[in-house]
């Protein structure tokens, strides 16, 4: 497989076949070469350095049912919240004087935040804090809304595409959810002037090692500057409750695939990493990973954004969460460190 992995560093991209060798041939030689060439790739790039995202969880009210999220319209159980504009504008507040300098916004597809409601939010926050990127993760919109947002200061946007195959993404997402509409949207994106960012769960229910060669052609055809990557984990109120987990060992062995695909990436140690392994978010950074997205939501609504099951920092404080974080990368030997960390293009 060592051939295989040369190819994907020098040439940065691999047929499907080759990636579904890649795939089928982690046997411990193989993890161990692509791991050390993904960390020389990151290292070149990025130093030792870690940027780190404030997550503001704004909105748990989601109008889609997707069967694999907590968070979807049919669980009855989940307790909704909304942040309000004064809440948002108080995280980022207390996020820049704790050294954030990219606040991301994510929530449901909630109706409720309007294109008027939500570029009221993101003007203010623009003319709050000009030096900082606004990050959107606010799943599919229209163009226009996409573009107004765009105008009204965000930077970038997040938004899954989940699996690059489209049965696939009919066992995780009921109607009128499609792939292709997905795409579309990461299309227009793009072409707006947004860094975008995709990506897609490890180990989703039915997904096997062809979904994933798949999921990995479609980012290097789609070339984001960001991608999300973390194990499916099962949520308790979901159709979905009695599938195991996503494993940490093929999550952490795409996120090197991924770095050597595209070098300068913001590729994320997730959350659902650090919550299937205690040191799981350590494990994607020595994988190749290279962004941490500590929580800046009020502690009073934390429980309630719940994704998936026994999801990690839900009852701390944004500054302990932080300092948490900065501690555990500093002991293997990695720095947070404050820039805003733009995707900058290879020369
Ligand atoms: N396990 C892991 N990740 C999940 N997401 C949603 N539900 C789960 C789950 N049960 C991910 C999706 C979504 C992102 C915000 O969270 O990939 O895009």
């Amino acid at each position: 497989m060592k051939h295989l992995i040369e190819k994907l560093e020098q040439s940065r991209r691999l047929t499907g076949e080759e990636y579904l060798a890649l795939l089928q041939h982690r046997d411990p030689p193989t993890t161990a070469c692509l791991r050390e060439r993904a960390v020389a790739v990151r290292k070149e790039h990025f130093g030792n350095t870690v940027y780190v995202r404030g997550l503001i969880e704004v909105t748990n009210y989601c109008k889609n049912d997707c069967y694999y999220c907590g968070i979807r319209r049919g669980n009855r159980k989940a307790e909704r919240y909304r942040l309000t504009k004064e809440q948002i504008l108080e995280c980022c507040a207390l996020g820049y004087e704790l050294g954030f300098r990219t606040f991301v916004l994510q929530g449901g597809e909630d109706p409720y935040f309007t294109d008027d409601i939500l570029a009221d939010i993101l003007k203010e926050m623009r003319g709050g804090y000009p030096d900082c990127a606004i990050t959107l993760s606010f799943g599919e919109r229209s163009r226009a809304s996409y573009q107004r947002f765009f105008d009204a200061g965000a930077n970038r946007y997040l938004l899954r595409h989940e699996t690059a195959c489209a049965e696939h993404y009919r066992r995780l997402h009921p109607e009128p959810l499609t792939l292709e509409h997905r795409k579309q949207c990461l299309y227009a994106l793009k072409e707006i002037g947004y860094q975008v960012g995709t990506g897609f769960m490890v180990g989703s229910p039915g997904q096997t090692l062809e979904h994933l060669a798949q999921d990995l052609c479609f980012i290097q055809e789609f070339q984001p500057q960001m991608v999300g990557l973390g194990p499916f984990i099962p949520h308790q109120d979901t159709c979905f409750a009695a599938e195991p987990s996503g494993t940490v060992e093929l999550t952490t062995f795409l996120l090197s695939v991924l770095r050597l695909m595209i070098p300068n990436l913001l590729l994320p140690s997730t959350t659902a990493l650090g919550t299937i392994d205690p040191f799981g978010r350590e494990k994607g950074i020595e994988a190749g990973a290279n962004v941490v997205m500590p929580n800046l939501s009020p502690v009073s609504v934390r429980k309630s954004y719940a994704l998936y099951d026994n999801k990690i920092c839900t009852g701390e404080e944004a500054a302990e969460c932080k300092l948490g974080l900065e501690r555990r990368m500093q002991a293997i030997g990695y720095e947070v460190v404050t820039q805003r960390g733009d995707f900058s293009p290879i020369p």
